[in-house]
């Protein structure tokens, strides 16, 4: 399977000049589109979930997956300056490693796009159902979550997903100036978070600071458990890779928007993690064995019912402030995200109806789905069903459960970028190449290891949901892509609709249909 059809880069840079989206983004509009789609659910939301699998010791996991995902931005880097093109891992893997592999990662970053467009949709809803609370209308139990969190449909994760699904529909793109009030709000509360709850740390609160121990393979708790959960945390800085053929100087400015963003939401990360943890303890909820409860699983749903502990509940920044009697200021970190999230949702679907363009314009997929909306100029098709298949997820999943899903699709992914790395290294030393990955042979390695550690860290339930996904898409594979691929013997040449008048990230106001 491998190096099979690899589809020249010369090739693929021929095709992205032909499509020629206007290249417009500069290095500082790029750290932004990066933040924007970095800081969500992660940090919002899932910081209840690291402190159930790790306690205190949440914030060494916060360094560890800020450490893998550096490193394989550092890979990521090398390739969007010398690949800017659409598609991100997909093309890269096409480029380097060929047809097969290339499937499979873009099989993958279904995973990491749309079903963490669902994670989001459910972090947003935890928010949404805080601030109905506190607004005195609570909407019945049974449509606050999915049925494995104590529920039965959750109503809010499916709406909201339906209506940034429309709003993609009608070509709502990301404005260079909503994003970036919209990165402005959720720094803003961030700090205001950080300003109440470090102050208040008390170190009580951090013992026992490893109450999980470290953990182990495929257990999916303990430091490296919360790890691989938190990593989502970061997921997203990938996305100003795929804004490459819209950047200025891509060679200087791709690495710069990639490694810049990364380290301011390094920097916050961490001081939000302490401040939970010491303002109001973070320890996990264990069983009558004293075995830590999993997140998403209705054991820990029923052991939370009625608690006030950090890890349970569903919005937990917005609940530490209120546990630590800043009211009013709960509910405006409540707000805060329940306006920036949607902006995450939006850029998660709109990467996934890119990759699955893409390959469709490849041959690999149906091209009735790279079919563009005559009036809109949107790939309706592919953004209808996807938006289904997001909100459907988003509505009866937890989101610790989505959340460590998309991150098995995304850890493969990384781990395939930086084999291409390494390998085009080999096999085309000359190539130019706008941005070296330094010291290439130990970071690539060692981003490979991390994803690894990670990956082996998801539970068995995550891990068992990836491989079925994958064996699932082989079959597709097989049985559509490898006959009507444009690399096949006989087929057209890659060619066809492009989406010129959508660019990933604009300026100004929405330029409409
Ligand atoms: N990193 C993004 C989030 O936390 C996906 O929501």
């Amino acid at each position: 399977m491998l190096f099979w059809r690899v589809k020249p880069l010369d090739k693929i840079l021929e095709t992205a000049e032909k499509k020629s989206l206007k290249r417009q983004l500069g290095a500082f509009q790029l750290t932004m589109l990066g933040i924007g789609a970095i800081i969500g659910t992660g940090i919002f939301v899932l910081t209840a979930e690291a402190g159930q699998k790790a306690g205190p010791a949440m914030m060494l996991a916060f360094v560890i997956a800020a450490v893998v995902c550096a490193l394989a931005a550092l890979a990521y880097s090398e390739l969007a300056s010398m690949v800017p093109v659409a598609g991100s891992a997909y093309t890269y893997t096409y480029g380097v490693l060929g047809e097969g592999l290339a499937w499979i990662v873009g099989w993958a970053l279904v995973l990491e796009y749309a079903i963490a467009a669902g994670a989001v949709s459910v972090g947003w809803s935890g928010y949404m159902n805080g601030l109905l609370n506190s607004a005195g209308v609570s909407l019945p139990e049974f449509l606050k979550t999915g049925p494995m969190d104590g529920g039965g449909f959750n109503l809010l994760a499916f709406l909201i997903a339906l209506v940034v699904t429309g709003l993609l529909v009608i070509g709502t793109s990301k404005s260079a100036k909503v994003n970036a009030v919209l990165v402005a709000i959720k720094v803003i509360a961030l700090t205001a978070f950080i300003a109440i709850a470090v102050p208040a740390a008390k170190d009580p609160n951090f013992q026992p600071f490893f109450p999980t121990g470290w953990g182990s393979p495929l257990g999916g708790i303990g430091v490296l458990g919360a790890a691989a959960s938190i990593f989502f945390a970061y997921v997203g800085f990938d996305a100003v890779s795929t804004a490459a053929e819209e950047t200025k100087n891509p060679n200087r400015n791709i690495p710069i928007g990639l490694i810049g963003s990364l380290l301011v939401c390094t920097v916050f990360y961490l001081l939000v993690g302490y401040g939970a943890v010491g303002s109001v303890g973070s320890q996990p909820m264990f069983d009558a064995n004293g075995v830590a409860l999993h997140p998403g699983s209705p054991e820990l749903a029923a052991a939370c019912k009625g608690s006030e502990a950090l890890v349970c509940s569903k919005e937990p920044l917005a609940h530490v402030l209120r546990l630590l009697g800043f009211q009013g200021m709960g509910n405006l970190i409540g707000l805060a995200a329940a306006l920036a999230l949607p902006s995450v949702i939006l850029m998660m679907i709109y990467g996934q109806t890119r990759i699955f363009f893409t390959m469709s314009r490849d041959g690999l997929l149906p091209e009735i789905l790279s079919k563009v909306h005559p009036k809109f100029h949107t790939p309706h098709v592919i953004t209808v069903i996807t938006g289904l298949f997001v909100a459907t997820f988003a509505a009866l999943f937890p989101v610790g459960v989505l959340a460590d899903i998309s991150n098995s699709g995304t850890l493969f992914a990384f781990i395939a970028v930086s084999c291409a790395v390494m390998v085009l290294r080999v096999q085309q030393p000359n190539r130019p190449r706008g941005f070296r990955t330094p010291m290439v042979w130990v970071v690539c390695p060692l981003a490979i290891a991390g994803c690894l550690l990670l990956f082996l860290n998801l539970s068995t339930y995550t891990l068992s949901m990836f491989f079925g996904w994958a064996a699932i898409g082989l079959v597709v594979y097989f049985l559509y892509g490898y006959r009507k691929s444009h690399m096949a013997p006989g087929n057209a040449p890659a060619s066809g609709p492009t989406l010129e008048k959508h660019p990933t990230f604009h300026e100004g106001p929405d330029p409409g249909p």
